[in-house]
């Protein structure tokens, strides 16, 4: 079962085949499934770009597009992740892509259900296909993850973005540096200050401050956190002449990041939202191209 829940899941030789398969996508290849083909969108969570880039993805590929919200559910009557799942299985559904609050959702998931299940945001934990995205468009701006730093600066503690950038960078050979305030740090990798981060990255990756997985009210005002630990327009005179910006979105500009800065030439932002469509049309075709489907030839 061609699952995608971590980035840990997947070896390097896996991830380079959905990247190669992701930037022949990005090219105008073409990859159909042959049967009818039902998909599910299962978001219990917000989202603007994983949910649509998913369903854009999915209907270049031919799948048939269903989408749910917790919210107008069943979930609302108290049906478990596990029954809706099963639910959609039953009727026909050939594979799952869910968004959830719970950082390790599809552990009640696996090995009970026989569809393949795409994390699409799990709580604190990992976004796997943000992840994907983001390696896609450094690998066309450098051609290369080895050797490269890569800084990623804000709220590490609640980011499943940076969960899954460190693990699959640091495995590519990249130098992944954190920056931010103390008490949004973890124990997953090495901290400097911003202004040490910013010189030294060939890519600065900004994160959002994620408000709704705070218990208690962020100490500084805007301004000040901005001033602080915020991609700043003086920061961004820092940085190496050939470095980029990334930031998975969505953004809160003049927080984590100067309003000037975020469609600035060194700006990747837009970039990977489009590069979005493409890896997620990647992870779908490998999720389902061993199930009925069966790939017809690929034409640009
Ligand atoms: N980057 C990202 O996951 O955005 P959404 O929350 O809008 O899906």
């Amino acid at each position: 079962m061609k699952h995608l829940l971590t980035m840990a899941g997947l070896t390097l030789n896996e991830i380079e085949n959905i990247l190669f398969d992701a930037e022949r996508f990005s090219k105008g290849e073409v990859w159909k499934v042959k049967e009818q083909t039902f998909v599910a969108n299962l978001f219990f969570e917000p989202s603007t770009r994983t949910r649509n880039s998913f369903e854009v993805a999915e209907k270049k590929l031919g799948l048939d597009v269903l989408n749910f919200s917790a919210e107008s559910s069943s979930v609302q009557k108290g049906e478990t992740l596990y029954d809706t799942v099963r639910t959609f299985e039953s009727i026909g559904v050939s594979g799952v892509v869910i968004r959830h609050p719970e950082n390790h959702f599809f552990q009640e998931l696996v090995g009970k259900v026989n569809i393949p299940i795409i994390n699409a945001g799990a709580g604190c934990g990992e976004h796997p296909t943000q992840c994907l995205l983001d390696l896609l468009t450094i690998k066309q701006e450098f051609q290369t993850f080895k050797d490269l730093t890569v800084a990623i600066i804000g709220d590490i503690r609640h980011s499943r973005v940076a969960h899954s950038n460190h693990d699959a960078l640091t495995r590519f050979g990249a130098n992944v540096i954190f920056s931010g305030p103390k008490e949004w740090q973890d124990e997953t990798g090495l901290y400097v200050p911003i202004d040490e981060a910013i010189r030294e990255a060939d890519v600065v990756m900004m994160l959002r401050i994620q408000h709704e997985r705070h218990e208690g009210q962020m100490g500084n005002t805007k301004e000040e956190y901005h001033q602080a630990y915020g991609l700043t327009i003086e920061r961004e005179k820092m940085m190496k002449p050939h470095a980029i910006i990334m930031h998975p979105a969505p953004v809160n500009r003049g927080v984590e990041i100067a309003s000037e800065l975020v469609e600035c030439e060194r700006s990747r932002i837009f970039k990977q939202m489009q590069n979005g469509v493409f890896a997620r049309m990647a992870a779908l075709k490998r999720a389902f191209e061993c199930k009925t489907v069966q790939t017809q030839s690929l034409s640009i």
